[in-house]
């Protein structure tokens, strides 16, 4: 058995059936893809090109028994199109596996790199999740910190997913190194009882957040919100702390990290190669996401990170003015992997909870990205714990603007029925020898 796409398997069927449109009864599957056996694609590959160029996708990986979800043109490419679908719980597990990757794909990452992977196993209901260290910012983030954070936001998305579709989930979790980058091996199981409201209202925000690095409108983000934003980091193991009497002497640290930052040729050059000024983009920064913080508006008090580097930027973009913003830092209590994981989830849980009140957040993350500036702020805020990343948080005044791109599915996503017992075995291994490490072996639910 392998998984094919919706279009794929509704040509096949459509074939099998000698029909030209398929009916709506002849659909097995209604979810967005169906299970076609292996003996299958023989007849039809000489009279459909999409089934053929599928099928010949699927022969090279026959090894594996592995395919991709969706081919380059099919609608399924487009992952926030998967994730506006009408969440069904009583889909079979690899369709909606399906939308909780795709759901996860959405997460927020340093530089919108996506440096993930996700190893699925349809049978065996298994996702592992892979750090993608080929897409690390060796300047910006040379301890691939912030690419373990973007990893640990889209595995919140994919549990959210997940558990609002009715699986229930435990999830074992290991250190990640370049050498060893898969970092969580998530098990599925049907929960049988529906899904809990907070788990649907985190899952349905995902879709709705994204960076907002334009001015925010006159409402300040309620007190209400930020206090169950701070106290869920807290059950998290973090420290959210809002950035009030001390505003001043941060944004001083701030402009002093930015301008050494602006000084930096080799942090400029990567900034640059992840911007990106084609409409067919898949990743990176694309300019209606730039926002209003660039070298035409160097003025401003708290300045964003320069992508249009002395690029023209969208005139009402640049003429833009602050709005009222609350600034927050989250700190951990270490500055290891583990950490960065944590962060990461608790990250994209802050943002989805302020996402579904309305308010989105972007990045002051300058002197935490200074390494000597880093223990500055850490006074200067008088955290206990290590800065991580620095937010503002603020009702969007417009409307929003396109949105980040994604990369398909099919570049991100490995199928396979059963995950290979190599991979499973490394989670079980970390999980005797580090028995007592409670960060290794999470249960979810
Ligand atoms: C760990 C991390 C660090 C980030 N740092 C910054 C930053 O310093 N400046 C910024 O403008 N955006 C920052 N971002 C936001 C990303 O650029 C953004 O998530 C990405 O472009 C995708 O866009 P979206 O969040 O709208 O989906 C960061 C995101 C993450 C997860």
């Amino acid at each position: 058995m392998v998984v094919v796409s919706r279009s794929a398997y509704r040509s096949i069927r459509a074939k099998r059936l000698g029909c030209k449109k398929l009916r709506q009864r002849d659909v097995a599957h209604p979810c967005s893809y169906g299970e076609v056996g292996e003996a299958d694609p023989g007849p039809f590959v000489t009279s459909s090109r999409e089934v053929q160029s599928l099928w010949s996708g699927v022969s090279s990986f026959s090894k594996l028994r592995c395919v991709s979800f969706a081919k380059a043109s099919a609608p399924a490419d487009d992952v926030r199109k998967i994730v506006r679908t009408s969440r069904s719980t009583d889909a079979p597990i690899p369709a909606l596996m399906e939308r909780a990757l795709a759901a996860a794909t959405l997460a927020p990452s340093i530089n919108n790199t996506q440096p993930w992977i996700f190893q699925a196993g349809t049978q065996s209901a298994q996702i592992v999740l892979r750090a993608d260290y080929s897409r690390r910012l060796h300047e910006a983030d040379p301890e691939t910190r912030q690419l373990i954070i973007s990893c640990g936001a889209a595995l919140t998305n994919l549990l959210a997913e997940l558990h609002a579709s009715g699986i229930r989930t435990t999830t074992a979790f290991r250190r990640p190194s370049g050498r060893s980058p898969d970092f969580a091996l998530v098990s599925l199981a049907k929960a049988g009882a529906g899904s809990d409201r907070d788990d649907l209202d985190l899952a349905d925000a995902i879709p709705r957040r994204f960076t907002a690095r334009s001015a925010f409108g006159p409402d300040p983000v309620p007190v209400t919100l930020l206090d169950v934003m701070i106290e869920s980091a807290s059950a998290g193991g973090l420290e959210l702390s809002p950035i009030t009497l001390e505003r001043d002497a941060f944004a001083a640290l701030h402009r002093r990290a930015h301008r050494i930052q602006e000084r930096n040729h080799a942090l400029a050059r990567e900034t640059a190669a992840w911007t990106r000024h084609d409409a067919s983009a898949r990743d990176g920064i694309v300019p209606a996401t730039f926002g209003r913080d660039s070298t035409v508006n160097r003025d401003l008090h708290l300045p964003q990170r320069d992508f249009a580097i002395n690029r023209e930027i969208p005139t009402a973009q640049s003429r833009e003015r602050s709005g009222w913003e609350t600034l927050v830092v989250l700190a951990s209590a270490g500055d290891g992997p583990e950490d960065w994981i944590r962060v990461g989830r608790e990250l994209e849980r802050l943002l989805l909870i302020a996402a579904g009140r309305g308010v989105m957040a972007s990045y002051l993350n300058q002197c935490v990205e200074v390494s000597p500036l880093r223990e500055s702020l850490r006074r200067t805020l008088g955290l206990a714990g290590v800065p991580q990343l620095i937010m503002r948080l603020g009702f969007p005044a417009g409307e929003p603007g396109p949105l980040s791109p994604r990369r398909p599915l099919r570049e991100v996503v490995r199928i396979q029925e059963q995950l290979p017992r190599s991979i499973v075995d490394v989670f079980s291994i970390s999980r005797t020898k580090a028995r007592g490490e409670e960060w290794v072996v999470h249960v979810d639910s």
